[in-house]
């Protein structure tokens, strides 16, 4: 049984203090830092591109999970591969139209890719591009905020999507699951099968971050 990866999202932190505040999580016990991309269009939402992931990245020694909530994923993927994120994952919703490809061209930049699914999307597509897959993210809330509820069917797709990617050959591949994820289903999530737990307001809103990171690890 492998250990469980802690992501806390930093989506909820000041935005002039994202580096500040991602060496501080990773003091606390993070695993990775992830980082919440929004251009506006794919979702309501803006927050930053790959200069503040630079910042990020070089401030960090732990992997960082940029994900991509972008209308046009393919213009960017280069920038923050530059900026030093280890995952790049961006969504098949998006105006993408050559998925399988891009999730290559992730690779060739010496980067893990992954593909992340809103919580309408089934989870058919990762049977044909488990190939090029690193990572699987599957959202348990709508995108483009933090602190909405969690979407508790959810879970039957994580077992889904393990079992296909069982089917192919590749349970290497991490399953993340993103979105209300705190310590009262954090297990349930592990046991269906999920490998990451990206985890914003449960941590970043707690007055004792470590302890929320614990809290996490089952
Ligand atoms: C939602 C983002 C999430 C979010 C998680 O669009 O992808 O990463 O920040 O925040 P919580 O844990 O508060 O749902
Ligand atoms: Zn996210």
């Amino acid at each position: 049984m492998r250990r469980t990866i802690i992501a806390p999202s930093v989506l909820g932190c000041s935005h002039g203090e994202l580096a500040s505040a991602a060496a501080g999580l990773e003091k606390d016990g993070a695993d990775w830092i992830h980082l919440d991309v929004m251009d506006g269009v794919f979702v309501p939402v803006l927050t930053f591109g790959a200069g503040v992931a630079r910042a990020v990245c070089s401030t960090v020694s732990i992997p960082v999970d940029a994900h991509l909530m972008v209308e046009h994923p393919a213009g960017l993927i280069e920038s923050f591969a530059e900026a030093g994120c280890r995952y790049i994952t961006f969504h098949p919703e998006s105006s993408e139209k050559h998925i399988h490809r891009l999730l290559g061209r992730i690779k060739e930049l010496g980067c893990y890719s992954g593909l992340a699914l809103n919580p309408a999307t089934s989870p058919e597509i990762i049977r044909w591009v488990a190939d090029q897959l690193d990572l699987v993210l599957i959202m348990t809330v709508n995108p483009g905020y933090g602190g909405q509820k969690h979407i508790g069917v959810m879970h039957e797709k994580i077992r889904t999507v393990r079992d296909i990617l069982d089917e192919a050959g590749r349970d290497d591949v991490a399953i993340s699951v993103d979105g209300g994820v705190d310590s009262s289903n954090a297990a349930e999530l592990v046991q269906a099968g999920a490998s990451v737990l990206v985890s914003g307001s449960y941590i970043t809103s707690s007055s004792d971050r470590a302890g929320a990171i614990a809290a996490l690890r089952v």
